[in-house]
C-alpha cells in the first residue's frame, strides 16, 4: 500500500533509493509509485464486492498522462471537470463509456466535444445547463445521459475552500427543487435522466458525515419514486480523506505526538456509507480523487539555506509554493523529512519556499532532523493536488516528475525549460 519507506536510513520508493533518483533528476521533483497506485485502486474495488458499481477516478487530483494509463488498465472509469481532462481520459485509454463529465461552468464547445465522443454520462449542475445540454445534443442528433447534482446543505468540515456540499456552495441543486429539476429533465427529448448526484467536498475524515449524506441521497430517492420517477444511479461523488500526519515512520524521527496515528482509511470511509447508498438498489458511483493518488506521491527538494534570526530558524529549500500550493493555500499539513537521516538532533524550523511571499512555506514551527545545506527532503502525500496545482509564478520552472517502478524508475514528465515561460 505504502510503499515509502526507510531502508536503515535511507528513504526508498518501492525499490528505489530516493537519493539516487533525486541525485539523478535534481529537485524540486515528483516522485510516484506505480504499484502504490494499483493498489489503491483495487482496494476502491475490492470494498464493493458484487455490488453494481462504477469508480470513476477524479481527473484533477492528478492528471499525469502516465498516471492515467496506469489507473485506465486497472479497468475503473475517469472523472473530468474540463475539455483537457477528457481529452486526457479518452488519449489515456479510458473506454468512453466510463467517463464522466463534472463542473458547474461547461462550456459549449466542452459540452459538444463530450457528446461527440459518446461519454457515460454529464453531471448537471444548473437548469440552465440542463437546457443547454439538450439544445447541444438535439444539434448532434444525441442523447445525452446525465446525473443531477444535488445540494443537501451538509457541512463538512474541512477546509472552507473544499467545502461544497452547503446551501451558500454554488455547487449542484437545492434539494427543495430536485423533484421540479427532475421533471423538467424528464420532458426534454434529448435527455436521459439516470440519477442524482453529491459530492460534499473533500479530505472528509468523519464517517459519520459520509453517513449523513448517503442517508440524504437514498432518502431523497425514495421521494423521488413516490412521485414516479425513476432513479436508477446514484453518485456518491470522492472527498474520502486520507491521513497526512505520521506517514512515515523511523526512530531517528522527531515523533508527532499531537497526531498519533488516526488508521484512517478510505476503506473504512467507504464501508461506513456503502450499507446506507445500498439500500437505494441503484447503480452506486464514486469519484475518488485524493484517496486514490495522494500516498503514491512525494515532493523531493533540497536545503538551499540555513537562515537564523532572533525569532526563528529557516530551512529555506528549492521547492516553493508554485510547485506545491497546499500549505500556502489551506494551510494544509504534509510531513516533511529527510531523504537520509543522518541525526536526532531535532530542531524547531519553518521550512520555506525561495518565492517573494511570506504565504511560500510547506511547514511553520516544525519539528526537523538538523538540516544544511545540500541535503535533501521528502515532502509526503503530495501525488494529489500537487503537480496539477503548480504555476510559472515568480518565472520558476515546473518542475518533473518520475515514476518507480519496483526497482526501475523513468521520468514521466520533462522538468520546464526556458521555453515553456516565454
Ligand atoms: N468529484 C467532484 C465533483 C469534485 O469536485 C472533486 C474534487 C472530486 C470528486 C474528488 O475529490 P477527492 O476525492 O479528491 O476529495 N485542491 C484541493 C482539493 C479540491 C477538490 C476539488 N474537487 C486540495 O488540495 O485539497
Amino acid at each position: 500500500m505504502y510503499e515509502f519507506h526507510y531502508r536503515n536510513n535511507e528513504l526508498w520508493c518501492e525499490d528505489i533509493s530516493l537519493s539516487e533518483v533525486a541525485e539523478k533528476f535534481g529537485t524540486p521533483l515528483y516522485v510516484y509509485s506505480k504499484r502504490s497506485i494499483i493498489d489503491h485502486c483495487r482496494e476502491i474495488e475490492k470494498v464493493f464486492g458484487e455490488v453494481d458499481h462504477l469508480s470513476c477516478y477524479s481527473i484533477k487530483a492528478n492528471s499525469n498522462l502516465n498516471i492515467l494509463k496506469i489507473i485506465a488498465a486497472e479497468g475503473i472509469g475517469a472523472d473530468a471537470g474540463s475539455i483537457g481532462e477528457l481529452h486526457l481520459a479518452l488519449k489515456a485509454g479510458f473506454s468512453p463509456d466510463k467517463i464522466t463529465f463534472s463542473g458547474v461552468g461547461k462550456r459549449d464547445d466542452e459540452i459538444e466535444f463530450a457528446l461527440q465522443n459518446d461519454i457515460n454520462l454529464f453531471i448537471v449542475e444548473s437548469e440552465e445547463e440542463l437546457y443547454i445540454i439538450n439544445t447541444i445534443a438535439a444539434k448532434l442528433v444525441k442523447i445525452a445521459r446525465i446525473q443531477i447534482r444535488i445540494n443537501f446543505d451538509i457541512s463538512a468540515s474541512t477546509h472552507p475552500y473544499i467545502s461544497t456540499g452547503e446551501r451558500h456552495n454554488k455547487f449542484g441543486i437545492e434539494q427543495m427543487y430536485a423533484e421540479e429539476i427532475f421533471q423538467k429533465a424528464l420532458q426534454l427529448k434529448n435527455i436521459e435522466v439516470l440519477g442524482i448526484h453529491t459530492h460534499i467536498g473533500s479530505q472528509i475524515t468523519d464517517p459519520e458525515t459520509f453517513i449523513e449524506s448517503a442517508k440524504a441521497v437514498v432518502d431523497l430517492i425514495k421521494v423521488l419514486r413516490n412521485k414516479n420517477i425513476q432513479v436508477h444511479e446514484l453518485n456518491f461523488g470522492g472527498g474520502f480523506g486520507v491521513q497526512y500526519h505520521d506517514f512515515v515512520k523511523h526512530e531517528l524521527l522527531p515523533t508527532d505526538e499531537e497526531h498519533v496515528d488516526s488508521k484512517l482509511t478510505t476503506v473504512k470511509l467507504l464501508e461506513a456509507a456503502l450499507p446506507v447508498l445500498k439500500a437505494s438498489n441503484t447503480k452506486i458511483f464514486i469519484q475518488p480523487g485524493r484517496s486514490i493518488i495522494a500516498h503514491t506521491g512525494v515532493l523531493l527538494t533540497k536545503v538551499l539555506y540555513r537562515k537564523t534570526t532572533s525569532e526563528k530558524t529557516f530551512i529555506i529549500v528549492d521547492a516553493g509554493m508554485n510547485d506545491l500550493i497546499r500549505p500556502s493555500l489551506y494551510k494544509s499539513y504534509h510531513q516533511i523529512s529527510p531523504i537520509t537521516i543522518k541525526n536526532s538532533e531535532y530542531e524547531i524550523v519553518d521550512v520555506v519556499g525561495p518565492l517573494c511571499e511570506s504565504g511560500d512555506y510547506f511547514a511553520l514551527n516544525r519539528s526537523l532532523n538538523y538540516s544544511e545545506r545540500g541535503d535533501h527532503l521528502s515532502i509526503f502525500c503530495t501525488g494529489a493536488y500537487g503537480y496539477v496545482l503548480a504555476s510559472n509564478y515568480n518565472g520558476r520552472l515546473k518542475p518533473a516528475e518520475v515514476m518507480v517502478d519496483g526497482d526501475k524508475y523513468f521520468l514521466i514528465r520533462d522538468r520546464q525549460s526556458f521555453k515553456d515561460i516565454e
